[in-house]
């Protein structure tokens, strides 16, 4: 069997009988007017963030969601698109499929605006996405690109990237590691299915993204996620996994570099009113500018005397002002 087989059996399992607990993080659940979340949907909460950005979802936009799980985010997305296929949910095993179908009739019981046709599950994997070049608004996975290898992990990227239009987002939520995970944890599959074993350092997950193409990463969330201890896991100390939540814009990368948001602020601190760099920022005197990575880098080192930066606040949700 290929890890990938083991993965889908693992799901199989897991779709006919719901591990509690499996991935997810403590988390107030998205409450919004008249959405209801049936219960076997939240036993089969495998997530492990969010990918749901409710204030970024008008114009009922076309959601691609890859590895559909019980079907929970999929209604959440559908609670804004409300329309028939406006979701269409990617999966490969059909036990899950099944699951997600049930959980959506239910679903269409407990919510008086939902219509099951508002989520079309289909049968697909990341690797090849049943739907055309540049067609959706948005593409989303939660905790499933973890599981792919590196080179599977990128080609998934890919393919993202591929059905996203220009200027679309790809939504994620995954384990990330604060070291490398040694080689006896990564090989071992059934740990790699379960989320505690495939994840990459925060700075290889999004280099990957980066490499596909996209141009601007912004994080919305990191918290921790799961800690593998030394004793239970063979580890000469322990490994903390954090769980990252990130929004990827298919936008050109600029040439000196993708831009990665994390929540850093510039702020000016000099004798002029304000500064601008010649490059697209105008800092005022005093006020906090939210900056990319990249951009904080560049500034500080340009004028460490008279510009601050402050630290990742890693929840950055857009620069616009008051
Ligand atoms: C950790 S669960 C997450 C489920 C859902 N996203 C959630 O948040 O509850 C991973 C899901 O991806 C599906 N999956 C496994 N391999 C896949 C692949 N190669 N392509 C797409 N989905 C896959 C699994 O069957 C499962 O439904």
């Amino acid at each position: 069997m290929t890890y990938l087989e083991t993965a889908a059996q693992f799901y199989q399992e897991v779709a006919q009988t719901p591990l509690l607990g499996l991935c997810c993080v403590q988390s107030t659940p998205l409450q919004l007017p008249g959405l209801q979340i049936p219960l076997p949907m939240q036993e089969m909460n495998y997530g492990c963030g969010t990918t749901v950005h409710p204030t970024e979802l008008s114009n009922q936009p076309t959601v691609l969601y890859v590895g559909v799980g019980g079907g929970l985010e999929a209604l959440q997305f559908a609670y804004f698109s409300r329309r028939a296929g406006g979701v269409i949910a990617i999966e490969p095993v059909a036990a899950m499929r099944e699951a997600a179908a049930r959980n959506l009739e239910i679903a269409a019981t407990e919510n008086h605006w939902f219509d099951p046709s508002f989520v079309e599950i289909k049968e697909g994997d990341a690797f090849n996405l049943p739907v055309a070049d540049a067609s959706v608004d948005i593409v989303a996975q939660n905790c499933l690109f973890n599981i792919f290898e590196p080179d599977d992990l990128t080609r998934a990227l890919k393919e993202a990237f591929r059905v996203l239009k220009p200027g679309g987002r790809l939504q994620m939520s995954d384990p990330i590691a604060t070291r490398a995970i040694p080689e006896h944890l990564q090989q071992d599959e059934r740990l790699r299915a379960m989320c505690l074993s495939g994840a990459l350092t925060y700075e290889e997950y999004t280099e990957r993204i980066i490499n596909a193409g996209f141009g601007q990463i912004e994080i919305r969330a990191r918290r921790p996620y799961r800690l593998l201890d030394s004793q239970t896991y063979n580890l000469p100390e322990n490994l903390l996994l954090e769980s990252l939540d990130c929004v990827c814009f298919k936008v050109a990368i600029p040439e000196d570099g993708a831009c990665i948001f994390t929540g850093k602020t510039a702020i000016y601190a000099g004798g002029e009113s304000f500064f601008d760099d010649s490059a697209g920022h105008l800092l005022q005197r005093g006020i906090p500018a939210a900056v990319c990575d990249k951009t904080a880098a560049k500034l500080a080192a340009s004028k460490p005397a008279e510009i601050m930066i402050t630290d990742s606040t890693w929840h950055y949700s857009g620069g616009g002002c008051c």
